[in-house]
């Protein structure tokens, strides 16, 4: 039975039925098995820690960056390699994805990053104090190009709210899209959530500096593709 179809379950234990993302399969390199044994310990963080405390977590008081669907990881580093002053924090799916994340994150010497392998949606219902980030970056989300797929998106009106409760007051909440009808979608969804200030001039932002390249963006790119920026600040 696929999580999709499953039944009603005992009242408390919550399901979300329909997933953004759809596992993949792939093997580690040794290379990135060798990084998740090291560096696990000290870098990664679990769904069955419950609410974290984060100053904890990071051993010091620092603005708060979380990134969700980092892919391999490589801007998430190279942001956290830039902005040694804040904690980001990085949430992805795909192990292997994980696995290079570490291995780069060791390789550039950065020690201000923690990582989740789990799903997004339940680490921010579980495991994130309301309140208590100062940016969300979600870059290049799976778009879910078909019609019938379009529910898969991560967002929606309920993951929004959820980013909301997260920030802090007047914290961002970062996307960025190579998919021009996914971006009037997430100008949508956005613009109709409540608590939120558009921080453009005019719909889009232009591409900031502070975001690198990432690896799906550069695929994007070479596909033609225009790339789309928002950036949400919490009002309420
Ligand atoms: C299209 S890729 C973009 C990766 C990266 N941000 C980039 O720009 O190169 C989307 C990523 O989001 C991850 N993802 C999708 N839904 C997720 C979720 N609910 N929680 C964590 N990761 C998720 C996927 O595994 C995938 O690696």
């Amino acid at each position: 039975m696929t999580e999709e179809q499953k039944p009603d379950l005992p009242e408390g234990k919550r399901i979300r039925k329909i997933r953004s993302y759809v596992k993949r399969e792939g093997r580690m390199t040794k290379g990135q098995a060798r990084a998740m044994e090291v560096y696990w310990p000290t870098m990664g963080l679990e769904h069955d820690m419950g609410r974290l405390d984060l100053t904890q977590v990071f051993g010091r008081e620092a603005p708060v960056v979380l990134e969700i669907g980092f892919g391999m990881g490589k801007s998430l580093v190279e942001m956290a390699a830039a902005e040694p002053e804040k904690d980001f924090i990085g949430i992805e799916v795909h192990g292997p994805g994980v696995g290079a994340c570490l291995m780069y994150a060791e390789e550039l010497g950065v020690k201000n990053l923690r990582v989740f392998e789990h799903d997004a949606v339940e680490i921010l219902a579980d495991c994130i104090p309301d309140a208590s980030l100062d940016r969300v970056q979600l870059y290049f989300p799976d778009p879910w190009h078909k019609k019938r797929h379009h529910k898969r998106r991560i967002v929606q009106p309920e993951f929004i709210e959820s980013v909301r409760n997260k920030l802090k007051m007047g914290g961002v909440f970062h996307m960025a899209t190579d998919w021009e009808h996914y971006a009037e979608h997430m100008l949508e969804e956005m613009s109709e959530a409540p608590g939120f200030t558009n921080t453009a001039e005019k719909d889009f932002v232009p591409r900031p500096d502070f975001r690198p390249l990432t690896k799906f963006e550069a695929r994007g790119q070479r596909l033609g593709h225009g790339v789309w920026d928002l950036i949400f600040a919490r009002n309420k």
